[in-house]
């Protein structure tokens, strides 16, 4: 019998649940995005966020069973991500994860956002090889983390200042591209020339921590300086400056470390450049690369069903008083 484990996400703006079974089957995944709701605000307004994910938290996992055509007494588990996140919204997923466990007498399990993303990569591709360097990237971090076995992490980097997400955002607001900015810089960055404009490559030779405020700074100054310059261009030599950053230091990363292969995850791995240029390093290296699809790189619920089918052979039920942590961390080796 395959092991089902219902995953539910609620740790910013997208409401979702999923089936997976055995940690890597996707008997369903449904997503309600929130993303225009927020629009209007150029932002994830909190409190807004919390509010639609009450609304759409019962038909989003009403339809995930559907769809995967499963009753309650045949699931191992309910997961769940506890954090990190936005608190209002983390605490919607959880109370329903552990209501729903307590009346379907299952197991709750509770979920690390960030490791759920790293598992990204496992739906689609049963051949992964450990040791991996992951590059996780997404609004809230950038992570440059060493997998050598499953829950067994080494956290080699990370940002000091801005998330790669995060700049793509900030510098698509200035240049009035509206919100999210990773998509619509990804777009525009296609008919611009990438070599156009020289932006700094901000830590690019000096470790594994990344900084990205000075690139989004330097943008701002560029076009207050050169108000006829073209969009694209600045879109494409901003993204170009980001992708050289990130991709130079995995493959330092994967040389240094030994590692089998990269991967890629968070919502800044659905960049169509990070992805291409993931491609050609791991080939010219003679590497893998992970690279899951784009619509399990932003948040979604069946990443958070894997990583929970991990975590629960691991670590067993998580107690139904556990809380959500907005700030939680990486389980990390030390
Ligand atoms: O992982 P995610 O869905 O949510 C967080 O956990 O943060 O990531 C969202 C981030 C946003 O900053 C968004 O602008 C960025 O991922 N993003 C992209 C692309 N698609 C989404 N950034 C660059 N290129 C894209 N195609
Ligand atoms: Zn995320």
């Amino acid at each position: 019998m395959p092991e089902l484990i219902l995953g539910i996400e609620t740790s910013c703006d997208e409401t979702a649940a999923a089936v997976v079974a055995d940690g890597h089957d996707v008997r369903s995944s449904v997503v309600s995005s929130q993303i225009d709701i927020h629009a209007r605000y150029g932002g994830v307004v909190p409190e807004v966020a919390s509010r639609a994910h009450v609304e759409m938290m019962v038909p989003v996992v009403a339809q995930a069973m559907v769809e995967a055509g499963v009753e309650p007494g045949d699931l191992t588990a309910v997961a769940s991500t506890v954090g990190p996140g936005l608190i209002g919204s983390l605490l919607i997923g959880v109370s329903t994860a552990k209501s729903l466990a307590l009346v379907w007498d299952r197991p709750f399990v509770a979920v690390n956002h960030l490791e759920a993303h790293l598992y990204s990569a496992f739906l689609e591709d049963q051949d992964l090889e450990l040791p991996l360097i992951t590059l996780l990237v997404s609004g809230g971090h950038t992570m440059l983390v060493l997998m050598e076995g499953h829950g067994q992490y080494r956290l080699l980097g990370q940002t000091l200042d801005d998330a790669a997400g995060e700049a793509y955002d900030k510098v698509a607001r200035y240049l009035g591209l509206g919100y999210p900015g990773g998509p619509a810089i990804d777009a525009l960055a296609a008919e611009g020339d990438p070599q156009a404009i020289a932006f700094p490559r901000g830590m690019k030779n000096d470790g594994y921590d990344f900084s990205f405020s000075g690139l989004k700074t330097s943008v701002v100054n560029h076009v207050r300086k050169n108000p006829d310059v073209d969009t694209a261009d600045v879109a494409a030599s901003f993204q170009e400056a980001v992708v050289d950053v990130l991709i130079t230091k995995a493959r330092r990363a994967m040389a240094e470390t030994g590692a089998r292969g990269l991967c890629l995850a968070g919502g800044v791995a659905a960049n169509s450049s990070l992805r291409q240029r993931a491609l050609d390093v791991a080939a010219e290296d003679g590497l893998k690369a992970f690279i899951p699809s784009r619509s399990m790189c932003t948040d979604n619920a069946a990443m958070v069903a894997a990583a929970g089918f991990h975590r629960f052979g691991s670590d067993g039920p998580a107690a139904l008083d556990h809380g959500a942590n907005s700030s939680l961390r990486l389980p990390t080796l030390t």
